[in-house]
């Protein structure tokens, strides 16, 4: 079991999560983060931090989202871990709640 990183985060971004991670299991792309199945201890310390409620539990996610546990498990592999919290996306106010972002995601 993981937790997954899911579409609300796409151009937010706003690191809440790295910040109470254990294991330092995020990883940053350029306008989305992700967390990597294999280290994720399951704690569920992050899913209640993000404002965008974008981090679900793997068997939580919600259908339309599905296609997300796999692209976490992907981009956690060549993306660099994140372990200290910075500033959200410059416009993460404006997109936050926005429906199907993935179209917006940068690799
Ligand atoms: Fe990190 Fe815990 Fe969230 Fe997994 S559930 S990503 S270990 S904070
Ligand atoms: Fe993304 Fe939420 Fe973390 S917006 S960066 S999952 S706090």
């Amino acid at each position: 079991m993981t937790f997954v990183v899911t579409d609300n985060c796409i151009k937010c971004k706003y690191t809440d999560c790295v910040e109470v991670c254990p294991v330092d299991c995020f990883y940053e792309g350029p306008n989305f983060l992700v967390i990597h199945p294999d280290e994720c201890i399951d704690c569920a310390l992050c899913e209640p931090e993000c404002p965008a409620v974008a981090i679900f539990s793997e068997d939580e996610v919600p259908a339309e989202m599905q296609e997300f546990i796999q692209l976490n498990v992907d981009l956690a592999e060549i993306w660099p871990n994140i372990t200290e919290r910075k500033d959200p996306m410059p416009d993460a106010a404006e997109w936050d709640g926005k429906k199907g972002k993935i179209a917006e995601l940068e690799r």
